[in-house]
């Protein structure tokens, strides 16, 4: 039994050594190791021995296995290294260049411009709060003290929905205002609310206009509050974008839902004595805003004898178009990808 254990561990380690792929060496494995294989067969052969003969032999055919398998992990390695090498050499494989390049995703210019505000704004108490995109008649126009007659809801301007109802009609919303409304009515007054999303309208389009754009509407209503809380408002919002203080001015602006109504323009952070985004005038427009006109109020279940607040839109496209320097608003929702490959994340 110890010779054939001796003889079955030299002529394994030879076939091992001359093995010179990893099948062939696969098959060397369940010839010597396999259930069928020699080694199984000699530990069959155990059980006939004496008991004296046992133990010794057992612990022989122990060492004998071990050291097979130690042959063929070695010998194992050593094929593939082999085969590394050769691919290396001979088939012009470099494991040192670069893979190809994982396609990684940006933030939209948009997007990046809303979370920075939104940010800002939550910093300073605000909760961010949207509404639905399609939206009804009477939150898009009536709630916000928008007459019947007034322009903006005629087809020209208003995408509306098929099939509604005269008395219930559904449209894409114009503007975020309609937020303001749902979001006082959600949580009552006092409220600090910021509202991005996008809107639509019917609109020719050219650099300046586009179909669908984004908006971020902000709202604060509470006792007392007046005109130096909206600029305020306001004028932490530009310094938040562009970094730094900007010199205001306010002019008087109509929104119905408004009165007062105004419009913010900022010195145009771009030059000093004009330049084609100021059109010369080193005053760009900004901002619309306003104090919160009671009827608004009113429609959302907050008592305007006790509470007032302050409303402003922001052109969310407008703001990232002039912080990046983007000249035409069609690139943003074209999904061009020679224009958003230029906003890494
Ligand atoms: N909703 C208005 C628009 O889209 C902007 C605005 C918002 C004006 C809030 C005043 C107050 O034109």
């Amino acid at each position: 039994m110890r010779n054939r254990l001796e003889a079955l561990c030299r002529d394994g380690i030879a076939a091992v050594a001359e093995a010179q792929n990893a099948d062939a060496l696969q098959e060397v494995e369940v010839h010597l190791l396999g259930r069928n294989g020699a080694l199984t067969a000699q530990l069959k052969g155990l059980g006939k021995l004496s008991a004296e003969e046992r133990p010794a032999a057992g612990k022989l055919a122990n060492e004998v296995k071990q050291a097979l398998q130690k042959a063929l992990e070695d010998r194992r390695a050593a094929i593939d290294k082999a085969e590394l090498e050769e691919d290396l050499a001979g088939n012009g494989i470099d494991p040192t260049l670069p893979g190809s390049p994982m396609p990684v995703g940006g933030v939209h210019p948009v997007m990046a411009v809303a979370r920075e505000l939104e940010d800002l704004f939550s910093s300073m108490g605000y909760v961010v709060w949207d509404g639905p995109e399609i939206e009804t008649e009477a939150h898009n126009f009536d709630d916000l003290n928008i007459p019947g007659d007034h322009p903006a809801r005629e087809s020209h301007d208003t995408i509306w929905m098929e099939d509604t109802p005269e008395d219930g009609r559904l449209c894409l919303r114009t503007h975020t205002s309609p937020v303001q409304v749902r979001a006082l009515q959600k949580f009552g007054a006092p409220l600090r609310v910021v509202a991005p999303g996008r809107v639509f309208r019917q609109e020719a389009q050219d650099a300046t206009h586009e179909h669908t754009f984004h908006q971020m509407e902000g709202l604060v209503v509470d006792k007392g509050i007046g005109v130096p809380h909206m600029l305020h408002a306001m004028n932490s919002m530009l310094e938040g974008i562009f970094g730094r203080k900007l010199e205001t001015r306010l002019r008087p602006g109509f929104f119905p839902f408004v009165e007062p109504g105004f419009e913010l323009d900022a010195r145009c952070p771009f030059c000093k004595s004009g330049c084609k985004v100021c059109k010369g005038s080193t005053w760009i427009e900004l901002m619309p805003g306003g104090l919160v006109h009671p009827n608004v109020l009113r429609a959302a279940g907050v008592d305007p004898e006790v509470y007032s607040g302050f409303a402003f839109g922001l052109g969310l496209s407008r703001m990232a178009m002039l912080r990046y320097g983007i000249h035409d608003i069609r690139w943003m929702m074209s999904g061009d990808l020679r224009f958003l490959e230029q906003f890494p994340a």
